[in-house]
C-alpha cells in the first residue's frame, strides 16, 4: 500500500506521517517513511537546490524537472522496491504536489504537467489532504524554521496551491481524503487518518 501526505506549508504533515506510521507499526506493518523532495541521496542534493532561496532559477522548468529527477529516483530506488517487499509506504509528498504548487501555485502548462505526470506511472492507493487556511499554514511555517524558496511566495501563490489541492480533491475523491486540520488538535487529526484507514 503507498499513502501520501499532502497540504500547504504547516499542515503537520510530517508529525502525522509518523504517528501513522508508529499505529501502522503497532498492527505488525513494515512500514517505510518517506519524503519528496529528497528522498535519496540524489534527492537530498536536489532539495538544497529547490528549497534555497538565495539561488534563484532562470527558468521555472527548472524547478519543475528538477523535482521530477528527483520523483523518479525516488520511486525507483525507495518506493517501488519497498511495495515489491510488502511494506506500506508513507509518503511526505508526491505528485499532488507538483499539480498543486507547479500547475497551480507556478501557473505553469496543464499539458506539460500531466506528461511529466505520465513519466512515473506509479499512482498513491490514498492520498490524505490536510487542510488548514493560507494565514494559518504560513503563521505555523515561520515559528517553524527559517523560510525556504516557496515559504518565501506570497498569500495569493499559497492560496493558489490550496485552491488546487481542494479541486483535486474534489476530482478524486476515493483517492484524495480531505481533512481540515485548523481547530483539531495532533490527535484529533491522527484519530480521524486511522478512521478513514479502516475500510
Ligand atoms: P518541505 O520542507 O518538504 O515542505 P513541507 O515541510 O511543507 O512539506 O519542502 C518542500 C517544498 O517543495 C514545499 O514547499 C512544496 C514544494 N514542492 C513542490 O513545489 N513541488 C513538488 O512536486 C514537491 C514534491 C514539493
Amino acid at each position: 500500500m503507498f499513502m501520501t501526505f499532502e497540504g500547504i506549508e504547516g499542515s503537520g504533515k510530517t508529525t502525522q506521517i509518523q504517528l501513522l506510521a508508529r499505529f501502522l507499526r503497532s498492527k505488525g506493518r513494515e512500514v517505510v517513511t518517506t519524503k519528496e523532495p529528497g528522498g535519496t541521496l540524489l534527492g537530498h542534493a536536489i532539495r538544497q537546490w529547490l528549497l534555497t532561496p538565495t539561488e534563484p532559477f532562470s527558468s521555472q522548468y527548472s524547478e519543475l524537472l528538477l523535482f521530477y529527477v528527483d520523483r523518479l529516483e525516488h520511486v525507483a530506488k525507495v518506493v517501488q522496491p519497498a511495495l515489491e517487499a510488502g511494506k506500506v509506504v508513507l509518503c511526505d509528498r508526491f505528485i499532488d504536489s507538483t499539480i498543486a504548487y507547479q500547475k497551480g501555485g507556478r501557473g505553469m502548462p496543464e499539458t506539460l504537467i500531466d506528461t511529466l505526470t505520465w513519466v512515473v506511472p506509479l499512482r498513491p492507493n490514498l492520498t490524505f489532504l490536510l487542510d488548514l487556511s493560507v494565514e494559518e499554514g504560513l503563521k505555523r511555517a515561520k515559528n517553524r524554521a527559517e523560510l525556504d524558496r516557496f515559504e518565501h511566495e506570497s498569500l495569493a501563490f499559497h492560496t493558489r496551491v490550496r485552491n488546487t489541492y481542494l479541486d483535486q480533491a474534489q476530482k478524486e475523491p476515493d483517492r484524495i481524503k480531505l481533512i481540515s486540520v485548523e481547530n483539531r488538535s495532533i490527535e484529533e487529526v491522527a484519530e480521524k487518518i486511522q478512521t478513514l484507514l479502516k475500510p
